[in-house]
């Protein structure tokens, strides 16, 4: 999920091919109001006994609208805080936020903002047109979600964010994907107005970002995605993105901000997921097949966010179950055979990730500042040495090398 900037990149085919084909939904009961008041607690009361257990609520939960509501099964999003911080910073929001609704199959049913605002976001945000996956496919799609996820937990989730006076905000989609070791939230994409869109789209001069709507993303995927395991009895093993390597960029502006978005992800909780060998040796894990006969397989980094972290964790290595990450990855590229890629690449990627998974002794969550540059990385990755002289147009790693260092420096 991520603003790709190569043109080889069609997130549209890759979003699409982690959406799972539909079988039927399970009814979602009516959703009980959620409690009011920041930070207080909740408690369950279920037909025939009391329920000891507790939940928090937060300002935040007052923002979920009902379409929301009926695939969260009373799960809050103040609940699913992975620590204080985030929970500080998904109450912040809240004082931006005036909706946090997910976008069902009937989209005339909202009443409380324009949903056609939130693909003009999306498409403002994502602005080639073959860098994203057409408006209408997300909107087919919502309707065979409608109800939310399948009997198995595989769903996808479409969510908008409007301010107070009904603007729409945010946008943000992704999709619970089961695994052998439980389900998981792949994350596609998200993105946050920014002052130029507030001005073009509602003369306002406002700017949303910066004020914790990236948390109360991550809030609503871990909520999503708590939800979905409990109802479908399955673990939930935390939320999963892409994020371009350090320096996968063609000029100075997008090779910059490639350092700066995985910075960002960092702060809001993100790692990237890598294999290390017995011998130290850091092995990047991503590889996306290739999506037609004439291109090539992408190899970006996977993040991953767990539901609950000690604040400052983020910021430093950690390790992850290697069953677990496994089993994500697996599920991942699994998905790209269910969407009908053709089965010799999607082979090829999945060997080729499995060999990689068979040389390392365990899988590490790095933080932004210890993810190896593309340069690096490539040094021990043909596939990203590819993409990478092909994207700088030099003829080595040396010269990619002058080629990023330059850019890094470069005013923007
Ligand atoms: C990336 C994006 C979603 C961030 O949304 P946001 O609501 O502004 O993020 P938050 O306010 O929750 O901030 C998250 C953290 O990143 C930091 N941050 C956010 N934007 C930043 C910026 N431009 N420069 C420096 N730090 C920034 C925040 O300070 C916060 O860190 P902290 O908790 O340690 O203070 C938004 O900038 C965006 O939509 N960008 C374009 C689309 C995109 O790149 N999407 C990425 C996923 S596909």
């Amino acid at each position: 999920m991520e603003l790709k900037r190569t043109s080889q990149v069609d997130t549209g085919r890759i979003n699409a091919a982690l959406n799972v084909d539909a079988v039927q939904p399970p009814n979602a009961p009516a959703a009980k109001k959620l409690g009011v008041g920041m930070g207080g607690t909740e408690h369950k009361q279920a037909i025939g006994q009391v329920e000891t257990e507790k939940r928090q609520t937060g300002a935040i939960d007052q923002t979920v609208g009902v379409h929301f509501q009926k695939v969260l099964f009373g799960q809050t999003l103040a609940d699913v805080a992975a620590n204080p911080k985030h929970l500080r910073k998904m109450e912040e929001s809240a004082q931006v936020i005036g909706y946090l609704e997910r976008l069902p199959g009937r989209l005339g049913s909202i009443a409380t903002f324009k949903p056609n605002q939130a693909f003009k976001l999306y498409e403002y945000a994502f602005p080639n047109p073959d860098e994203r996956e057409p408006t209408q496919d997300i909107k087919d799609r919502l309707k065979t979600y409608d109800k939310g996820a399948n009997a198995d937990g595989s769903g996808f989730f479409s969510l908008a964010i409007a301010d107070k006076d009904r603007h729409v905000i945010g946008y943000t989609q992704g999709s619970t994907v089961p695994s052998d070791r439980g389900l998981f939230f792949y994350w596609q994409y998200g993105c946050v107005a920014d002052q130029e869109f507030m001005k073009k789209s509602y003369g306002v001069d406002s700017n949303p970002r910066e004020h914790g709507i990236l948390n109360t993303i991550h809030g609503a995927n871990a909520a999503t995605l708590v939800a979905t395991a409990k109802e479908s009895k399955q673990p939930a093993l935390g939320m999963i993105w892409e994020s371009e390597p350090r320096g996968l960029g063609e000029d100075a502006e997008s090779i910059q901000f490639t350092g700066k978005r995985l910075q960002i992800h960092n702060q809001a909780g993100g790692r990237v997921m890598m294999g290390m060998t017995a011998e130290g040796e850091l092995v990047n894990l991503h590889l996306q097949p290739r999506l037609t006969a004439d291109s090539e397989p992408i190899a970006l980094h996977m993040m991953f966010r767990p539901l609950k972290y000690a604040e400052g964790d983020e910021m430093k290595r950690g390790e992850m179950p290697k069953a677990d990450g496994e089993s994500m990855l697996l599920a991942w590229v699994d998905n790209f055979r269910r969407e009908g890629f053709a089965e010799k690449d999607v082979a090829e990627a999945e060997a080729e990730i499995r060999s990689r998974l068979a040389r390392t002794e365990k899988i590490v969550l790095l933080p932004a500042n210890e993810v190896p540059d593309a340069v690096t990385l490539a040094k021990t990755d043909e596939l990203l040495k590819k993409q990478l002289l092909d994207m700088y147009d030099v003829k080595d790693l040396g010269a990619a090398r002058k080629f990023y260092d330059q850019a890094m420096k470069a005013a923007v």
